[in-house]
């Protein structure tokens, strides 16, 4: 069987201290000296195991500037890099930040601020997103800032892409679904949630497969809840199959992921070496989940609304 989905890199939790896993080793050197080792090595070790597409954005703390640093140092010609605009980092690497060490502005003046600096990503960016498109900022509906993607697609020729979180991604895909400007439509990528937790948006996506849409996939692990042992019926689903084809559990969620969806990307949130190679045993030639496999899995599918609660509710550590 061929896989035509590939994993794509995520920068999420390699460019900032503190990000909302479920850490269980807490121990890890949190220098930005060590941050900006680990990230390269992960995206050396990336590029090794034939992972192209690189995502990333200016509020992943030094993500961004370490993905600039290694694109220009590496010089790579086969990259595809992405990025996204619309979240300022705030937590200025302080450990135990009490505040929200993120914050959301869909303006003209932070999509400005922000493509001024991740610009340097050119040629290699190829995927200028909307980072987390929402009703309430009217991001969709803001005419100077629909305008402004469509002018930077067309000069630099970039895919103008939106990412989705929380339970109206299937209204939010709809609406840019829509968007034309000049006759042509804005939207040519979307990053979407699916996981075996939250499989609300399959209908959508398959929307958007019949329009040849470009599709990547976050949060496959569910930002590392199917790890978590108390949720007894998923977790011992998982670990059968675990056990079964010889990897790990997030590889089997990562490929079902894959065969659901066969979307053009999934992205790893891996923040090392070992759990990067883990997640990329879901492409293990002997890992072929059968029909009742796929079926079973697709039964762990939860409620969206709760799903998001309990992402909403999820420490930064
Ligand atoms: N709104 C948006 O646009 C948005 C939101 C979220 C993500 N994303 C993108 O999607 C990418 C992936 O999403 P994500 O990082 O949120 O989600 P994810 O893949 O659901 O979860 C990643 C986390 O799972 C844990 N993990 C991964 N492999 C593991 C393994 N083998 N064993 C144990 N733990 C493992 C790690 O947690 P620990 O670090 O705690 O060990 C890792 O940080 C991000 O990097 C980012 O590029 C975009």
């Amino acid at each position: 069987m061929t896989i035509k989905t590939k994993i794509g890199m995520g920068l999420a939790a390699l460019g900032r201290p503190e990000y909302i896993n479920i850490r269980e080793n807490k121990n890890i050197d949190k220098t930005e000296k060590a941050f900006r080792e680990n990230a390269f090595s992960v995206l050396d070790f990336a590029y090794e195991k034939g992972i192209r597409y690189y995502d990333t954005a200016p509020s992943y703390g030094k993500g961004e500037r370490y993905l600039m640093d290694w694109n220009n140092d590496r010089k790579h010609s086969d990259v595809i890099l992405g990025t996204k605009w619309g979240y300022t980092y705030v937590a200025n690497w302080e450990l135990g930040y009490y505040g929200k060490h993120e914050i959301k502005e869909h303006s003209l003046d932070k999509l400005l601020e922000q493509w001024e600096v991740s610009q340097e990503l050119l040629p290699k960016l190829n995927i200028y997103q909307i980072h987390s498109a929402t009703l309430e900022t009217g991001v969709l509906q803001n005419d100077a800032i629909l305008n402004k993607l469509y002018q930077l697609k067309k000069e630099t020729g970039i895919q103008i892409g939106l990412t989705t979180s929380g339970e109206n991604q299937n209204k939010i895909i709809l609406e840019a679904l829509n968007i034309k400007i000049n006759n042509d439509y804005l939207f040519d990528s979307f990053q979407v949630t699916y996981n075996i937790l939250e499989q609300s948006t399959f209908e959508v996506l398959n929307i958007l497969k019949s329009k040849s849409k470009f599709i990547i996939i976050k949060e496959a692990l569910a930002n590392g809840r199917i790890f978590n042992k108390e949720n007894k019926a998923t977790y011992s689903l998982l670990e059968n199959l675990a056990l079964k084809y010889n990897v790990g559990i997030d590889a089997i969620v990562i490929r079902f992921v894959i065969d659901s969806i066969e979307p053009n990307y999934v992205l790893s949130g891996a923040s090392n070496i070992h759990q990067l190679e883990e997640n990329l045993k879901a492409l293990h030639p002997d890992l072929i989940l059968l029909h009742s496999e796929m079926k079973q899995l697709s039964l762990l599918r939860t409620n969206p609304v709760s799903y998001w609660e309990e992402r909403n509710r999820l420490t930064w550590n």
